[in-house]
């Protein structure tokens, strides 16, 4: 299968296209200055001058502090770019892959968010992905929509990158402890994502790692696999005062992953562990 991927430079576009690579099939995946998601006609350009069987879309804009201020930015990359890509998916009848958000749910109460329930996102960034997803939905038969959460992999900024920079500068730091989900390591959903293009089990998914944590918890997990010193305290999201509103409850339900038969990714703690080792902090054990 010959496939393109979108947002190769960032952490999810980048192990997928690896992946791809991998397990034999042809990869198409365009740096910003080959293919960008601000140049619609340049979209179309691309589709037309190269040919591919399906599209997975890892690119977006996912700065969601700065999306509060950026707000067409955003949705220029996130909405338009995606109807458009998802425009020449459809009249081409070939599947398209579309990486959204635990942020498109409002975050209340704390059971698991199936993918059917309702969507209340809190910010901009959030609105801007289900608007995305509203668009692979009207427009494209074949799809796969893929909410994921709180990604970590080897070429991008993350919080597990962030937490380890902190331990280097300070002595103690503040982490709210009152936001739960599940850290997901890009190495492990990039094959999920694959088994997906390779069946045509369209539909809508969530994949994340296994296991739930505040991210509190998470970072505490991170010192202590990492071997470095750090006090961690926790807070309250009320007293972080971030510009961006952010989910309380992230918990996403894999009951449509287990329905369709794929199967769930590793433990959180187990990724952060190879994740650790994959960046030479942690011995390979
Ligand atoms: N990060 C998370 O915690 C998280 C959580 C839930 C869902 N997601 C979703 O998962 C997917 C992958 O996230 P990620 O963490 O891998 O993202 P990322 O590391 O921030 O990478 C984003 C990619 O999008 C590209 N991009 C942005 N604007 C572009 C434009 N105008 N033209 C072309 N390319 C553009 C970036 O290119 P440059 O390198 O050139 O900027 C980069 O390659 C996204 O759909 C995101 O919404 C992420």
């Amino acid at each position: 299968m010959k496939v393109l991927v979108t947002g190769v430079s960032g952490q999810l576009g980048y192990d997928v296209a690896k992946e791809l690579k991998r397990r034999g099939h042809k990869v198409l995946a365009p740096k910003r200055d080959s293919l960008d998601l601000l140049d619609q006609v340049g979209i179309i350009q691309y589709f037309e001058y190269n040919k591919f069987d399906a599209v997975i879309h890892c690119a977006a804009y996912t700065a969601v502090d700065k999306a509060q201020e950026e707000k067409e930015l955003c949705s220029n990359v996130n909405v338009s770019a995606t109807r458009v890509i998802a425009k020449q998916c459809a009249s081409r009848d070939i599947p398209l892959l579309y990486v959204s958000t635990d942020y498109v749910f409002p975050g209340t109460g704390s059971e698991p968010y199936e993918t059917g329930d309702r969507k209340g996102p809190l910010q901009e960034y959030g609105i801007s992905k289900l608007a995305g997803e509203e668009m692979v939905k009207s427009l494209c038969k074949k799809y796969y929509i893929v909410r994921t959460s709180w990604v970590f992999g080897k070429n991008g900024r993350n919080f597990v990158r962030t937490v380890l920079r902190l331990a280097d500068l300070k002595d103690r730091i503040s982490v709210v402890d009152d936001q739960v989900g599940s850290p997901t390591y890009t190495k492990d959903l990039a094959p999920l994502l694959c088994d997906m293009i390779e069946s045509d089990k369209y539909g809508v998914y969530h994949a994340t790692n296994e296991g739930f944590c505040s991210f509190y918890e998470f970072a505490c997990e991170i010192i202590s696999q990492s071997g470095k010193s750090l006090e961690i305290k926790p807070t309250t999201t009320d007293k972080y005062n971030a510009p961006a509103k952010r989910p309380l409850n992230s918990r996403l339900s894999k009951k449509s992953l287990d329905d369709a038969g794929f199967s769930r990714l590793p433990d959180w703690h187990d990724a952060l562990s190879r994740y650790l080792t994959e960046l030479g902090i942690k011995e390979n054990t």
